[in-house]
């Protein structure tokens, strides 16, 4: 089905289903009615980009017509990218990104202009743009047996609120878990449950940003963090880190001529670089957040993903000053579906922090932390994330391998999930992605972890998705693409 201009009779059309129903204008029972009807009003901007969209169910009501005619408009929908699908919640409005540029007219292929979250929901079949494990290297056969077990070890658990500032229990089993793993001193109360790192950063966002503020950030920097930070208004200030690690003297400038809020950072495997800071400069950092009085702020989300040595400790174990605030997400490796992280930080600054966790949402589901709890203790989890770390340093391995001939610059990582490499400066990052989404292939440009210019020219290929096979194809399929625009541009 094609996405045809808008008529003038689309245009007059009720915004009642029933009346277009009634109307019969495409057979009365046709899912060519509902999809006309839904297409309609998105076109017509009633319904704008992420809207949820009404149910199968709900539509199925008001018409009289069978579900599944409702749901093949859906389908017809989806496939022409005009709504998306979220698992067991129903579709919403797709957003336009994709458009054609006129002044890029003679490439003839539309230019990627969204963000991270829309070119995530790009379809592809080469998945090297979302930095997530792919769910068969996940041991979802086993999560059921700990459901079933925290059920019977809990069995009033639905029946209950969780504490906003999470299950004890997952608490303590946290607090020594980071004594023994990270050398933390803390106890169960400097210890905040969160769904995901994402709520975490955008916790402190909420506590500490207000419009005007001034917040460091690393360049590149992991880009939903800085769309939050944005959002509150804050004026971010980029700082430069490469495999060198972090500039120092660029910082404490900052911190002197900004007084900013705080420094949010990823210094464990950063996305979207790799890069791993030294415990040296960890520890030199934390000492210019106590002399200029400056918070850290932490983000760790792969300190278990190293492909060979451990990484040095957290800045948190470095700072006894406690100007230190650490996000440890267990999402990407033990559960997404869980969506566990957890914010450490000193009661100085973990009142606030635990109001407004509480007027967001009252506490992360219980069922989520128990499951969490049971299965992260358990000894299948250990031998989980050993061959995890395998599986994923092959992968790695392989996109070595497939992109040797080309001589692009990267850094091998030491752990995490992407690869950031640099393309020639005569290679087009937006005509490479354009041509290699046309070809079923996705990788995400540099431009959207910073603002700029350095990070332009590079591209990052996230490793830990696709299969092993697909990476061999895909890889070699976006080379050949390169080489291609190579050849062309120097016809
Ligand atoms: C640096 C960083 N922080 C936070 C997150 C979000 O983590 P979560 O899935 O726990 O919300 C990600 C996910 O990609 C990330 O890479």
């Amino acid at each position: 089905m094609t996405n045809k201009p808008l008529t003038e009779p689309q245009k007059k059309q009720s915004d009642s289903i029933v009346d277009t129903v009634l109307s019969g204008q495409h057979g009365k029972h046709s899912f060519q009615t509902v999809y006309t009807y839904i297409h309609t009003r998105i076109q017509r901007g009633d319904w704008q980009a992420h809207a949820k969209l009404p149910s199968v169910r709900q539509l199925a009501e008001d018409t009289g017509m069978h579900r599944l005619t409702i749901f093949k408009a859906y389908q017809h929908l989806k496939d022409d990218g005009h709504v998306y699908a979220r698992d067991k919640s129903g579709y919403y409005v797709q957003p336009p990104t994709l458009q054609v540029l006129t002044n890029e007219a003679e490439l003839g292929l539309p230019l990627f202009q969204g963000n991270l979250g829309d070119l995530h929901r790009i379809q592809v079949k080469y998945q090297f743009s979302q930095a997530l494990i792919t769910p068969n290297l996940l041991p979802n056969h086993y999560f059921a047996e700990y459901v079933k077990q925290v059920f019977d070890l809990y069995p009033k658990l639905l029946g209950t609120y969780a504490p906003a500032q999470g299950d004890l229990e997952l608490r303590e089993m946290l607090q020594h878990y980071f004594t023994d793993t990270s050398q933390f001193h803390v106890h169960a109360d400097e210890i905040l449950i969160t769904t995901g790192a994402q709520q975490a950063i955008s916790l402190i966002a909420e506590v500490w940003i207000r419009p005007g503020d001034h917040v460091l950030i690393e360049s590149p920097a992991y880009a939903s963090a800085l769309d939050v930070f944005q959002q509150k208004g804050a004026r971010l200030v980029p700082m430069t880190i490469n495999a060198n690690g972090y500039d120092l003297a660029q910082i404490e400038q900052a911190m002197k001529q900004y007084k900013p809020r705080f420094f949010y950072l990823n210094p464990t495997f950063h996305n979207p670089t790799g890069i791993c800071i030294s415990a040296e400069q960890r520890k030199q950092l934390v000492d210019l957040a106590a002399q200029y009085h400056c918070l850290l702020i932490e983000d760790d989300t792969c300190q278990d993903i190293y492909f060979g040595q451990k990484p040095p400790l957290p800045l948190f174990a470095y700072d006894t000053e406690g100007y230190t605030i650490y996000i440890r997400s267990f999402s990407k490796y033990v559960s997404p579906g869980l969506r566990i992280a957890c914010i450490v930080a000193r009661p100085e600054w973990f009142t606030s922090l635990l109001a407004a966790k509480s007027l967001a949402d009252g506490g992360t589901p219980l069922l989520n932390q128990k499951v969490f709890l049971h299965y992260f203790t358990s000894t299948r989890l250990q031998q989980h994330i050993e061959k995890l770390r395998i599986a994923l340093r092959i992968r790695f391995e392989m996109m070595d391998e497939e992109l040797s001939s080309t001589g692009w610059y990267y850094e091998p990582p030491q752990g995490g999930f992407n690869l950031w490499v640099r393309l020639p400066d005569h290679l087009s990052v937006p005509e490479l992605l354009a041509r290699c989404l046309k070809q079923s292939i996705s990788f995400v440009p540099g431009s959207l972890f910073d603002h700029h210019e350095s990070s332009k020219q590079y591209i990052r290929l996230c490793f830990s998705f696709a299969s092993e096979q697909e990476i061999r194809t895909g890889i070699q399929q976006l080379v050949a693409i390169a080489k291609d625009m190579e050849s062309n541009s120097s016809e």
